[in-house]
């Protein structure tokens, strides 16, 4: 499923960034250098771009006009008079990429995203030289990016081709030779095949990788580890199967790793892990996974996010993992772990604001030191093995908006509703099948929610 959410905007003001004197300098030094006017061969590539736009908006006219396609919407130059950047984010153009862009030997950024662009992106642009940023992302572009020999000393830093329909295996040939390359986001496409083994080989900038919503199966290449600068890593919502290689844990810089929804097997290895020390989000969730959450997992002191729902894994859960107080949300709900919480120390992560065990084998009552985790807004323990009587503490959860405590064995419905009342946030209270045998008690106890 395709749910991201757009970020484009309707039309974009022409410089964003830059306050207008900026703005007036940028044209004065375009005008005053005695090379600003821009030469027949941009023009000619310009305009056989527009030539091949269905509806280009409002930029035909300002286009048309002016004889200095310098001047031009979206066109900018630099100092020495050459034509840089071409930035036609969210101008609602239609119709196919003219490969005469490739011929403007100076871009150095080109940014289509957010229109309704379709057909191929042109060799030429991924093969250009020169260029840093591409970014046609959000657009309609479809069709395979062809094998084509790679070109040496290619600039390019930042390729977005997220949110399209390009489909096929992405070339690894075409990756070879960008040793500048810092991000990749392929995301939200249908590319099929192997992750391209290439991909970290030669990359000590590349910190960014999306593969994320396409159809990439097989496994994790192993020349993962030559990833050295990668820091986000996401790859959700794919077909991606075997195990977590040993020489993933050797991209030491990750703080973003994130596999969720594919077919990984095996377990998550004690001794390896606590190389991921800089890991924040670690969201593993909807695999195949086994084994226990092991103990070495408390020296991930900067984890945020801990999601490894929909697995197979079992054991309890590690006391350890109380020492990653910068924990905000854990989520562990349809596994087999079990065993009971009294002796894990929930009162040290008082950053946390999503508790979901939800249909686990935890048993026992519900931890006291639950109860100091103030800043909790959801909290689920559907499903498992939990009982005896809430303690009027819940009462301190007062950020708590959703509560589901149903299919538990928790005794005293009347003492429960009493002490739930005073959470005032709440919006989403589930208690069913608990209380068995108890009849519902009198009116007044349930008014005030
Ligand atoms: C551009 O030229 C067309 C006709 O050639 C004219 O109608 C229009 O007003 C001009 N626009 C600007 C902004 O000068
Ligand atoms: C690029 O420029 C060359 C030389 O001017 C020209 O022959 C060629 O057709 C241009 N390519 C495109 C795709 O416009
Ligand atoms: C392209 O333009 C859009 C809209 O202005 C912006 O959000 C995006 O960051 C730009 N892309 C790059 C790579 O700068
Ligand atoms: C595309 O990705 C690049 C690199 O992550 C980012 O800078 C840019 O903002 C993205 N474009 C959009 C429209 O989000
Ligand atoms: C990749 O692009 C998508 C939009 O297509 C965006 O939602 C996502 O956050 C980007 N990935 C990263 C790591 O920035
Ligand atoms: C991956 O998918 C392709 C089709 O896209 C298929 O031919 C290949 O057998 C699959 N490989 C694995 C390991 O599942
Ligand atoms: C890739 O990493 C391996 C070790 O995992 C190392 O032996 C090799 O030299 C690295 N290659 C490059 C090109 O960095
Ligand atoms: C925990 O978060 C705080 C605030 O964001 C940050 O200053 C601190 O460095 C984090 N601790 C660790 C161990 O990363
Ligand atoms: C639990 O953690 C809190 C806060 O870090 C600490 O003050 C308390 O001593 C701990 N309790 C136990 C039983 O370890
Ligand atoms: C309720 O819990 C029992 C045992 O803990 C489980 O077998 C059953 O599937 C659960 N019901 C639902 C609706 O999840
Ligand atoms: C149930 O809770 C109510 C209200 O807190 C209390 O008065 C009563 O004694 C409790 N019943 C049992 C059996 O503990
Ligand atoms: C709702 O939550 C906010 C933020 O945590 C808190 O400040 C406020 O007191 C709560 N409101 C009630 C009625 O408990």
């Amino acid at each position: 499923m395709h749910l991201l959410a757009s970020k484009c905007n309707n039309r974009r003001t022409k410089f964003p960034h830059i306050p207008l004197l900026g703005v007036a300098l940028l044209l004065l030094l375009c005008l005053a250098s005695s090379t600003s006017s821009c030469t027949q061969q941009e023009k000619i590539s310009l305009l056989k771009f527009l030539d091949r736009l269905s509806r280009s908006s409002g930029l035909t006219t300002s286009w048309r006009n002016e004889t200095n396609c310098y001047m031009w919407e979206g066109i900018t130059c630099n100092e020495d008079g050459l034509l840089t950047e071409i930035s036609l984010a969210s101008m609602g153009l239609e119709g196919s990429i003219s490969p005469s862009l490739g011929n403007l030997t100076s871009l150095l950024s080109l940014n289509l995203s957010c229109n309704s662009l379709s057909g191929k992106l042109p060799a030429e642009l991924l093969l250009a030289r020169r260029i840093v940023v591409l970014d046609v992302s959000f657009n309609n572009l479809d069709g395979y990016l062809h094998k084509l020999p790679s070109i040496h000393d290619q600039a390019m830093q930042v390729i977005n081709i997220s949110s399209n329909l390009f489909t096929g295996q992405f070339p690894s040939t075409r990756l070879e030779n960008m040793k500048k390359l810092v991000a990749l986001n392929m995301t939200n496409n249908r590319f099929t095949g192997k992750i391209p083994s290439t991909i970290c080989v030669n990359k000590p900038f590349l910190m960014m990788l999306d593969l994320g919503f396409n159809q990439f199966n097989g496994s994790i290449p192993v020349k993962i580890s030559n990833c050295t600068a990668l820091r986000v890593l996401k790859a959700g919502h794919n077909k991606i199967s075997g195990t977590l290689p040993d020489e993933l844990y050797s991209a030491t810089s990750l703080e973003h790793l994130s596999f969720p929804n594919n077919r990984l097997q095996g377990e998550l290895s004690p001794q390896h892990i606590v190389k991921l020390s800089n890991l924040v989000i670690l969201d593993l969730a909807d695999n195949g996974l086994r084994g226990k959450i092991p103990d070495s997992i408390g020296q991930l002191r900067r984890l945020e996010e801990l999601r490894l729902e929909y697995n197979n894994m079992f054991g309890k859960l590690p006391s350890t993992l109380s020492k990653c107080s910068n924990l905000t949300t854990i989520i562990l709900g349809s596994n087999n772990f079990y065993g009971q919480l009294k002796h894990f120390n929930f009162s040290a992560l008082s950053n946390l604001k999503v508790l979901d065990f939800m249909s686990n084998k935890f048993s026992g009552t519900v931890p006291e030191s639950l109860y100091f985790c103030n800043n909790l807004i959801a909290l689920r323990l559907f499903s498992n093995n939990f009982q005896g009587q809430l303690s009027p503490k819940i009462g301190n959860l007062k950020s708590l908006k959703f509560l589901s405590l149903s299919n538990n064995s928790f005794t005293n419905i009347t003492n429960a509703l009493q002490v739930l009342k005073g959470l005032g946030n709440l919006t989403t209270l589930l208690l069913g099948t608990n209380f068995r045998g108890e009849a519902m008690p009198e009116d007044e106890t349930i008014n005030g929610f």
